[in-house]
């Protein structure tokens, strides 16, 4: 039997005929042809097919499609905002912190959620923060110099630019 189900996907809404069965991670690469979303293990280890539920990091690769009807997911493609990249992208890009890059659309979808509820993060909250992602290549390093190197250009995303007049109640 198949269940006709809508997903609000970066933003749009994308209707899918799906079994009860189809997992997200199939769903989203070949019902909706988004094949930013990488499968790796497909057991729920190696977090290559992570988005973002509602804003939390989930691995599709164990979401039923059928259980997130109506709700809204974040894919890797949804990430670039209208200016290009998003900082999280930008900082792995910046620090060399992908080779292969199938492990990518993963890590950023973590590290978007992780700085968003922790943008100044210290090393072991790095550590643990994508501890649920694997990394066949990079030995990790350079992917947590991204974490930092992001969580800088988020906070001079924030800060008032230069030349920019206080706004009421600011110091000036
Ligand atoms: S493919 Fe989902 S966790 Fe590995
Ligand atoms: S860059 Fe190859 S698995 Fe991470």
């Amino acid at each position: 039997m198949e269940h006709e189900i809508t997903l609000v996907v970066n933003g749009a809404a994308r209707r899918a005929r799906v079994p009860g069965r189809r997992l997200l991670s199939d769903c989203l690469r070949h019902d909706l042809g988004l094949t930013g979303t990488h499968v790796g293990c497909e057991h729920g280890v190696c977090g290559c097919c992570t988005v973002l539920l509602d804003g939390e990091p989930v691995r599709s690769c164990l979401t039923l499609a059928v259980t997130v009807d109506g709700r809204e997911i974040t894919t890797v493609e949804g990430l670039a905002g209208p200016d290009g990249l998003s900082p999280v992208q930008r900082a792995f890009e910046e620090c060399h912190a992908l080779q292969c890059g199938f492990c990518t659309p993963g890590f950023l979808c973590t590290v978007t959620a992780l700085l968003r509820d922790n943008p100044a993060p210290a090393e072991d909250e790095v550590l643990d923060g994508i501890s649920g992602n694997l990394c066949r290549c990079t030995g990790y390093q350079n992917i947590v110099k991204a974490v930092h190197r992001a969580a800088d250009l988020l906070a001079e995303e924030r800060a008032p630019s230069a030349g920019e007049p206080p706004r009421d109640g600011e110091a000036s």
